[in-house]
């Protein structure tokens, strides 16, 4: 047997890819380990979205250069492997700069993996592979042998919206979407294997569009219908979306599939107007506006969720000072927040008036006291309710489960870790930072 160790960094696609390029590497011989130490193979899966990410994969080449090293002295070879986004965009300079590496792979390249490896081994060379071929990657990988109670299924990918701040339409490619019947049979494989929640993943996941053998043209909310009738898949999420691409149908959906979650993962970025077009996001603040007053009529309970970028250029006080109005008015469960990153190759990277750290600093602190204001109070708005919680694994604690409300707050209780893939009603009695407590109702 020998040992496979991969290195995820960045998004949920990530992680769903890490896990298929594992069960695509089974068959070769390689079973996954804990670290790096005597790893006959080790892939990075790569991130570039912010400059921070790249940074860290450059510091762990560095690392991984005297275990590859250590690995030689014992006679033995670590295969190096650099995949994902930074592979995508800097291949030639990753084999340019760190001659450890064996292998750089784009993230449509995976299904070569096998092929790639034994290249390489054969002409004792490096290999690099970054095409954007049709999204194919792993439709032909066998079924995966384990999964969580919650499993990742990457439905689209790629990114036509070319936001100025984003990397994702250069490292990714265009959107490009899975057929329905190969989504539809790995989610059959997924829940067979044990899975009760099903998390359909896209770079633009609401702009899912693919001709089904039926026919016709299947968009999202038909593919979470056809999932729902799977019995064991109690519960359907998707996420990211656009709010370009937020279809009535997929609105309506919310309101009519009882299995999709009462949670939204949808990203503005800004509330200012002037800084949404500056970075092309294609609507107003007040669209979106009315797009969550839409989306709250047809199911009034959701949890709203956001990504947001401080600082990017030309934003002035004011224009943050409309990112915390949307904020304020809005009402999230939770969000994400970030300093603008100069990414090279992205339009915004070379516009004026670029916004200096300490400013980006002060609004970031700013808007997130603001947003875990807003999460706290969410979270505490279901102390003293009962609420169905599906539990997905033993918590840190003995003795302890873990598992998430219809709104994805985890929750702690005192448990049989039998009840790991059930759901069951839970009396919440208490909030901590980031969790929610509770008792078997
Ligand atoms: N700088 C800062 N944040 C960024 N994001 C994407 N590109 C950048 C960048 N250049 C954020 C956006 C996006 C999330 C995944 O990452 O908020 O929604
Ligand atoms: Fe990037 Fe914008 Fe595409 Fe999201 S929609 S991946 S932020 S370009």
């Amino acid at each position: 047997m020998k040992k496979l160790f991969v290195k995820t960094y960045g998004c949920q696609m990530n992680a769903y890819d890490s896990a298929r390029m594992a069960d695509l590497l089974a068959p070769l011989g390689y079973a996954k380990v804990d670290a790096p130490e005597g790893a006959d193979m080790v892939i990075l899966n790569t991130c570039h979205i912010r400059e921070k990410a790249v940074e860290k994969v450059y510091s762990e080449l560095g690392r991984l250069k005297t275990l590859k090293a250590e690995k030689a002295r014992e006679g033995g070879r670590m295969w190096l492997a650099v995949a994902g986004c930074v592979a995508q965009a800097e291949g030639e300079e990753i084999l340019a700069r760190q001659p450890v590496v064996d292998m750089v792979v784009g993230p449509q390249s995976y299904h070569r993996l096998p092929e790639m490896i034994a290249r390489a081994a054969r002409e004792q060379g490096r290999v690099l592979e970054t095409d954007f071929p049709a999204l194919e990657k792993f439709d032909s990988v066998p079924a995966t042998s384990t999964t969580g109670v919650s499993a990742f299924l990457t439905v689209q990918e790629g990114c036509d919206k070319f936001c100025t701040f984003c990397v994702v339409p250069y490292t990714r490619g265009p959107e490009q979407s899975r057929s329905p019947e190969t989504i539809l049979r790995e989610a059959r494989q997924l829940a067979d294997k044990g899975a009760r929640e099903i998390v359909l993943l896209g770079q633009n996941v609401n702009a899912y569009a693919a001709p089904g053998s039926d026919g016709t043209s299947w968009r999202l909310a038909k593919l979470c219908d056809a999932i729902a009738e799977i019995n064991q898949v109690a519960r359907i999420r998707y996420t990211t979306s656009h709010p370009r691409d937020m279809a009535d149908d997929l609105i309506a959906a919310h309101r009519d599939n009882p299995k999709l979650m009462p949670y939204l993962h949808l990203p503005v970025q800004s509330g200012s107007d002037k800084v949404l077009e500056a970075m092309n996001r294609q609507h107003s603040s007040d669209a979106y506006r009315r797009l969550v007053e839409k989306i709250r009529a047809a199911q009034p309970g959701i949890a709203l969720t956001s990504d947001f970028i401080v600082g990017f250029p030309g934003e002035s006080d004011g224009d943050f000072e409309a990112t915390l109005k949307l904020v304020r008015d809005v009402g999230y469960a939770t969000a994400f927040s970030f300093k603008y990153s100069r990414r090279p190759g992205t339009p915004a990277s070379t516009m004026r008036k670029q916004v200096p750290e300490e400013v980006m600093t002060a609004r970031l602190t700013c808007l997130q006291k603001l947003l875990l204001d807003q999460q706290h109070a969410f979270d505490d708005s279901r102390i003293g309710s009962t609420v169905q919680v599906l539990f997905e694994k033993k918590g840190q604690r003995p003795g302890q489960i873990m598992g998430r409300t219809p709104w994805l707050q985890p929750v702690h209780l005192s448990a049989d870790a039998a009840l790991t893939g059930q759901i069951r009603q839970v009396k919440i009695t208490q909030r901590t930072a980031n969790s929610l407590h509770g008792v078997l109702a």
